[in-house]
């Protein structure tokens, strides 16, 4: 070889060499440079970017959303108008995008239109609610439960003496107004020497609440002794009005309870106002679903009720020391304790429930200690007893009754063990003693039945005698499902409810007492209404031997949809049914779990239900296993 092919050689190599290098480098770049795969757009809509709750919220679903790479996140604000935010959201669907995020200015006027975008993609309706059920999840607080707080809070602000209170409402058309309105008021209106001597509407607005106070005032001969303005940023309009009018010594309520200058955390701290309630914004959770949504994940809730925090001059330093803890929860997986009493084995939906309580305790690895009270509500209290005296992590139980619990659930705080309540509600006055509620809208199950007996029977003048069939004796399901479907029916005159007797959710008890209508009413009977499935199988047994076709003679409908409701469905002798999920286990376990990390739950948990036709019913029925 002689040296000029060497020299060519040796040349053509380094040029080989370069190229694979410089196209190494090139493929590395455009690696490393490349935008993220998205894999899902969110739009975002905002009411407005003014008011630091507001702004809060737009922060943490932003924080939430910079995760994952594979989101991207198109953010509107509509500066208070709803004429805005219709637009933002038309034009948000022209973008494509797969989910909406949603917080209302006026709930009114956007409940059709959130309902509109719902047929279409999954919407996510945040912090400020609609009316009715036409959306994918709600995350929010409850704003009647913050009404009732600021009466409470405002009867320690007056003590004995009693005052004169002005309420600050937010939009009159926002359902969260109106919400924290009614529960001020009914619970003020309870007491003797507090009186609610004026009403202003502000629009949650600081500037508006401002102007309007001190108009207001300048005129007034009363001066009042409190204001409660429904939120943070009208409460400061409040504090400026006062000022400025030289008014000293009237106490101020707001709420929110952000964290940022003029937010009213800081606003009590700096002793302008005396009282704010700590109003979660839900934008990390928000995110966190809409995730799980488009992953088509079906465990979804229709409710998320954040806790609120009172917070005054005797608790704010105390509460920063433990905001700190919170967002310090522990790091470690250690195996959580949960021990829970069960309520009983009365239906086939009680089986279903135990049954998804343990087989999520296997799969989640918790140890589960799991005792059944069988529907004695002593049992159940000594059961709780005995958890608080092993020292478990956390507590759950599905209360038999709404009252009694006050004592056992003060031990268990006194213990420092969180409860958990499944399925069932309880009324205490302390909400403090419990954590977590993980279960169904009873109350909206009641409407549901009372709405087919309301459609079928439309073209009827007649009256239509009715049989209720009730669960057990002041239990939430019975006290709840009796007072959604007496709601609906009090506008149907004709459709009467003839006697209502307690089946105590069992079969059997169900069909004694359907025996008894019958020995009474007979052929008057048109329609019978079962708090659960199992009742109405009594009453369908009941109903044959006395001679008359179920289904058809009498009509029937229940609540839960258990495969035992499914079967009656496709034979054609019950007409319909009313879900309630039963499946409770895996968020049972997933708030143990989180819980015994000390970090904070939800307050409610709420469960997304359907209702059956015989119809549809034929078609789902091999889906269901329960
Ligand atoms: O608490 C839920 C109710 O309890 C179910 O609807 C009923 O079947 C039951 O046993």
């Amino acid at each position: 070889m002689n040296k000029r092919s060497v020299t060519t050689i040796i040349a053509f190599g380094t040029l080989m060499v370069g190229l694979v290098m410089f196209i190494t480098y090139e493929m590395y770049q455009s690696n490393s440079n490349s935008e993220p795969e998205v894999d899902y757009v969110i739009g975002v809509s905002q009411p407005n970017l003014q008011e630091p709750w507001q702004i809060l919220m737009n922060e943490e679903l932003r924080e939430e959303a910079s995760k994952h790479p594979n989101l991207r996140v198109i953010y509107t604000d509509a500066a208070q108008s709803t004429q805005q935010q219709i637009d933002d959201i038309n034009t948000l669907k022209g973008y494509d995008i797969d989910l909406l995020i949603v917080s209302v200015e006026d709930s009114i006027e956007m409940t059709p239109v959130i309902s509109n975008v719902y047929n279409e993609i999954p919407v996510i309706v945040l912090g400020r609610g609609v009316e009715g059920y036409n959306y994918t999840l709600y995350i929010g607080t409850d704003h009647y439960l913050i009404g009732e707080m600021a009466a409470e809070a405002t009867k320690k602000l007056l003590g004995d003496q009693g005052g004169k209170v002005v309420e600050v409402q937010g939009l009159t058309s926002a359902v969260q107004a109106e919400e924290r309105s009614r529960g001020f008021r009914e619970k003020i209106n309870q007491t003797k020497n507090i009186k609610i001597v004026n009403t202003v509407v502000a629009n949650w607005q600081r500037d508006k609440a401002e102007d309007k106070l001190k108009a207001l005032l300048k005129n007034s001969h009363e001066k009042p002794d409190l204001i409660y303005a429904h939120n943070d940023a009208m409460a400061l309009g409040v504090y400026r009005a006062l000022q400025s009018l030289d008014f000293g010594q009237i106490k101020i309520i707001g709420s929110d309870g952000v964290d940022k200058p003029n937010g009213g955390l800081q606003l009590v701290k700096q002793k302008k106002i005396d009282t704010t309630f700590i109003t979660p914004t839900g934008g990390k959770q928000a995110i966190q679903y809409a995730i799980r949504i488009l992953a088509e994940d079906t465990e979804i809730p229709k409710k998320i009720i954040l806790r609120n925090h009172e917070v005054s001059s005797q608790n704010v330093d105390d509460f920063y020391l433990k905001k700190n803890v919170l967002n310090n929860h522990s790091k470690n997986d250690e195996k959580v304790t949960l021990g829970f009493a069960q309520v009983g084995s009365e239906s086939a939906w009680r089986t279903a429930n135990t049954d998804s309580i343990i087989k999520a305790a296997e799969r989640e690895n918790v140890n589960l200690l799991i005792k059944n009270a069988n529907n004695n509500q002593a049992k159940q209290i000594e059961i709780i007893r005995g958890f608080i005296q092993q020292g478990v992590d956390v507590i759950g139980f599905s209360p038999m009754v709404e009252h009694g619990w006050e004592e056992v659930l003060q031990e268990a705080k006194d213990a420092g063990i969180p409860v958990i309540l499944s399925d069932r509600e309880i009324k205490v006055k302390d909400d403090s003693l419990w954590t977590s509620f993980i279960g169904s809208d009873f109350v909206e199950e009641g409407r549901r039945a009372a709405q087919w007996v309301v459609d079928q029977m439309k073209s009827s003048k007649d009256s239509v005698n009715i049989i209720e069939l009730e669960g057990t004796k002041n239990s939430a399901p019975a006290t709840d499902r009796k007072q959604g479907f007496k709601e609906v029916l009090k506008n149907h005159h004709n459709l009467q409810i003839i006697d209502s007797l307690s089946g105590d959710f069992t079969l059997g008890k169900g069909k004694e007492m359907m025996e008894k209508a019958l020995q009474q009413f007979g052929n008057d009977i048109d329609i019978v209404y079962a708090h659960n499935d199992d009742m109405a199988i009594g009453a369908i047994e009941a109903i044959e031997n006395y001679g008359l076709r179920p289904g058809s003679d009498i009509k029937i409908i229940s609540i839960d949809a258990t495969n035992k409701a499914f079967k009656a469905l496709s034979t054609g002798k019950l007409n319909f049914t009313v879900e309630c999920n039963p499946l409770l286990g895996p968020q049972i376990m997933q708030a143990a779990k989180e819980l015994k990390k000390g970090k904070e739950i939800p307050m409610k948990i709420i469960t997304s239900e359907e209702t059956f036709t015989q119809e549809e019913a034929k078609k789902e029925m091999k889906k269901r296993n329960y």
